[in-house]
């Protein structure tokens, strides 16, 4: 076996977790802090209540809430100059994904002296960034847990994977009830990135020892309350279920990875702008009927888990139920076809194809699927999406 196990040195899940904010900071002796965040977090007094309670022990915090979400270079740069400006020693991100991603990289382009695009691929940042809280509001990316960021390369309509340890927040604090406000269309896209994200881990060619058991809990969680939390967004036992399958799905692909459904998901996020998640939502039945063969022990499994087959039906009946599954969880959640989602045409989108195959292929992702696709597979395979 070869598994290396990369998550924060402190995390903690609880309702209310997210008021231990200021203790958490002094600990790590910050003295100015920058709080990455979002306009909505702003709007709802998320934020200011963030800063009140670090103000109060003490710790001066300037609000950067200028993170549009699939954060970009620009946004990075803004909020790194705000720092400077301020001379800030500790960042908080305070959001969904985004400002989470858009904090983690602050907080290393404060110590690394580099352009971001030096950042892009695996372990490629020098030295570590200035301490770091997460505070998730989504459930979720995991982003809180995960040692990843996804920022836009804006002038080369690329969203830049970067995966390192410096990228790891010192403290997540998982706080359920900061989800609790979602609405149910954002609750079913970051619903479906969680079970994506375990599934994923799970069926990877990198998925090990470590990263079984928080996947195969991640998509038991998801399968028994995603629904119920879309459907009743006031059901505190449902959302404190999803916000820890978020934690644990991130801490599986992190130390696992994602596969083909993230790597094709990506460029459509970067060149049509649409939602990580729903983006991932919309290929994932389609993508695992593709790669069912290649792994069909695991998807067995991952069938077991979700309910779509019985405990003890032979892996090839087991396997070969999931996409329906999948199908069907969409529908419900009233998740249709790309084409419904994307402002162009057929003539459009299939004239991007060529590069959006090449950027998944270069983002390394479907390498690590149970069957690696060429660029013209995943070219056929985008078309059978839209
Ligand atoms: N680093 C990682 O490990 C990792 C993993 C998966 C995805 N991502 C990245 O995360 C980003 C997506 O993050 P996301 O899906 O969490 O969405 P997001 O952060 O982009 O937020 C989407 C919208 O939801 C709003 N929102 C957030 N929390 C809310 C709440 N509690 N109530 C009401 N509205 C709320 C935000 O203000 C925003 O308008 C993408 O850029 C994706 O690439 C990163
Ligand atoms: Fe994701």
């Amino acid at each position: 076996m070869h598994a290396q196990f990369n998550v924060p040195s402190t995390i903690i899940v609880a309702g209310g977790a997210s008021q231990q904010l200021a203790a958490q900071a002094v600990r790590l002796g910050g003295r100015r802090a920058l709080l990455v965040t979002d306009a909505t977090m702003v709007a709802t007094g998320l934020a200011a209540r963030c800063a009140e309670q670090l103000v109060a022990a003490n710790i001066p915090t300037t609000i950067f809430s200028d993170v549009q979400p699939d954060p970009t270079d620009r946004n990075v740069a803004a909020g790194l100059a705000l720092l400077r400006r301020e001379k800030c020693d500790l960042v908080i991100g305070l959001g969904g994904g985004s400002p989470m991603d858009a904090a983690k990289v602050i907080a290393v382009a404060a110590t690394n002296d580099a352009p971001l695009r030096d950042f892009a691929g695996y372990h490629r940042i020098p030295k570590p960034g200035l301490p770091l809280v997460l505070i998730p509001t989504t459930a979720g990316t995991g982003s809180e847990v995960t040692k990843a960021a996804v920022i836009t390369d804006t002038e080369r309509e690329v969203k830049m994977m970067m995966l390192d340890a410096h990228l790891l927040a010192n403290v997540a604090l998982v706080d359920f009830e900061l989800s609790l406000t979602m609405p149910a269309s954002l609750t079913a896209h970051v619903g479906v990135d969680t079970l994506t994200h375990g599934i994923e881990a799970f069926v990877s060619r990198k998925a090990n020892a470590l990263t079984d058991p928080l996947a195969e809990q991640c998509i038991r969680l998801t399968a028994g309350n995603l629904l119920t939390a879309w459907a009743e967004p006031g059901n505190r036992p449902a959302r404190e279920a999803m916000m820890l399958a978020a934690c644990l799905g991130g801490m599986a692909f992190a130390n696992s990875s994602v596969c083909l459904v993230h790597g094709m998901s990506r460029p459509i996020g970067a060149i049509f702008h649409l939602a990580h998640g729903l983006s991932n939502a919309l290929l994932l039945p389609e993508i695992t009927r593709w790669s069912l063969r290649g792994a069909v022990a695991r998807y067995a499994q991952v069938a077991r888990g979700v309910g779509a087959a019985p405990a003890d039906a032979p892996d090839e009946s087991a396997a070969a139920a999931l996409p329906a599954y999948l199908e069907t969880l969409n529908a419900r959640l009233g998740i249709g076809r790309l084409r419904d989602f994307i402002k162009a045409d057929a003539t459009v989108f299939g004239q991007k194809l060529p590069a959006m195959a090449e950027a998944a292929l270069a983002s390394g992702s479907p390498q690590n699927n149970p069957v690696v696709p060429s660029a013209d597979e995943i070219i056929d395979l985008y078309r059978k999406v839209w």
